[in-house]
Formats: structure tokens, C-alpha cells, sequence
């Protein structure tokens, strides 16, 4: 696959079979990943991968308290608003998704089932969960936004399927408890990762993107 190819092929997948990734792949996608720019090369990623029983008590213990309704509290908060222009294709985005799926905007019961199948690695064993020193500031963010995108390319170009999960650090705390990490350490993002259910529907969904004339502007 080249480039071009597998960054316009790459999506997110939300299906996957109950089969952990083996460890020296998920340690060829981070060194390999690791390849990306930061200021300075200053490197402030950091990964936890869990499988096994590390993946069930991290599971057990998010599912349950998104169950319970509880909205945690991520080291990095979650957005409260957002600008027009986002609002709109946030919007756009999860309609599509919906009515590909045949899921009704009012079937508030099948909705919730796969907003919490994110706190279950949406079937996966394997989730990786990328963290930095909370001395850090945003542009180490940007720098670990760079690391992130490589994982998920690189997982594709491996044929393995990622979903990049916000969700998925919703409650630091367990995350700590689960990987051992003191509260210096700040978690960013969640990634389910593996062996996609191929033919699933929420799994075929190709997201639209702005129009560029609606990104670039070029001055000459
Ligand atoms: C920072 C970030 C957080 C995200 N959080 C979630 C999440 O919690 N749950 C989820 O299902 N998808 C999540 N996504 C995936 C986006 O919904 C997805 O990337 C977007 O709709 C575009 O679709 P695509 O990845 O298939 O191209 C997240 C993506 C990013 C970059």
C-alpha cells in the first residue's frame, strides 16, 4: 500500500473479533511509529499496551461506571461547545453514521449500546493508551497528535483495525491503577486495536471530509 492509499483507506473501525494483537506487533507498530516529529525531538510519548487481564480490569471497571453515568474526569477535558463549522460536520458525521448502520436517530436504546461498546474496546482484547508527563504543554499534545496518527496508519498498512478513543480516558484513575503510573503521568488517548469484523457495517463507513476549497486558501 502506499502512501496516499492508505491514508485516504484508513477509517475506524468499531468491530472487533475478542483476539489479542501479539506483542512483538504492537512493538513493531510503535517503533515504527515512533518515527514521527516532535518539537525539538523531545519525544513525550508514552504507551501502555493491555491485553489479557490487564484489558478485563480496565473494562470491567469503565464500563460499569459509564454505565452508572458517571461522566469521569479525563485529564485533558473534553470539549464543552465547539465553533459553528464543527458543530455542523459533528453533526453530519454522526447522522451518517446512524442511518448507514440502519440505527434511527430516536432509537436512544441501540445508540447507547455502541456508545458504551467504546469502554469495551468495541470488542477487542487490545487497546493501547497514550500518556505524557502532565508538566507537558500543548505542543507536546501536538507532537503525541502526530505519534497517534502513525499508530493508526501504520496499524492499517498491518492490516490491523484501530479506533481512536477519547472515551477510552474518560477515568484516568483506572487507567493508573491498571498500567501502575502515579498521577504525574496524563493520559491523551485511548486506541482499540486489532482484528476487524470485515463485513460488519459500522466497520465500512467512510466519514466525508470539508471540501478543500473550504480548507485552503492560497495567497499569491
Ligand atoms: C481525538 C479523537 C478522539 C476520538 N474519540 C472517539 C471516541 O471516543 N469514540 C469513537 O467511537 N470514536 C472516536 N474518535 C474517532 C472519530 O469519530 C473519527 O476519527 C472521525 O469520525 C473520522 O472518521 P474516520 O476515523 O473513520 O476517518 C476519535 C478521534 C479522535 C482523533
Amino acid at each position: 500500500m502506499n502512501l496516499a492509499e492508505c491514508i485516504s483507506t484508513r477509517s475506524s473501525k468499531r468491530d472487533f473479533k475478542n483476539i489479542p494483537v501479539p506483542k512483538d506487533l504492537i512493538f513493531k507498530l510503535i517503533e515504527i511509529s515512533s518515527h514521527a516529529p516532535s518539537w525539538a525531538n523531545s519525544q513525550p510519548w508514552k504507551v501502555a499496551a493491555a491485553t489479557g487481564r490487564t484489558s478485563e480490569f480496565i473494562k470491567e471497571n469503565i464500563y460499569k461506571m459509564a454505565c452508572d453515568g458517571n461522566m469521569g474526569t479525563p485529564d485533558f477535558p473534553f470539549p464543552e461547545s465547539w465553533p459553528k463549522e464543527q458543530s455542523e460536520n459533528i453533526f453530519k458525521t454522526g447522522k451518517n453514521r446512524y442511518e448507514s448502520i440502519g440505527i434511527s436517530r430516536s432509537d436512544e436504546e441501540k445508540r447507547r449500546e455502541i456508545m458504551l461498546s467504546n469502554y469495551l474496546f468495541f470488542g477487542s482484547q487490545t487497546a493501547l493508551f497514550v500518556y505524557m508527563d502532565g508538566t507537558l504543554g500543548h505542543w507536546s499534545v501536538l507532537d503525541c497528535g502526530m505519534f497517534i496518527q502513525n499508530i493508526l496508519l501504520v496499524a492499517h498498512d498491518m492490516g490491523l483495525g484501530a479506533c481512536p478513543q477519547a472515551y477510552l480516558v474518560r477515568y484516568p484513575d483506572v487507567l493508573r491503577e491498571a498500567f501502575n503510573l502515579d498521577n504525574s503521568n496524563k493520559f491523551l488517548l485511548g486506541i482499540s486495536l486489532g482484528y476487524v469484523e470485515k463485513e460488519s457495517p459500522i466497520n465500512n463507513l467512510k466519514t466525508a471530509r470539508m471540501k478543500v476549497d473550504d480548507i485552503l486558501k492560497y495567497y499569491e
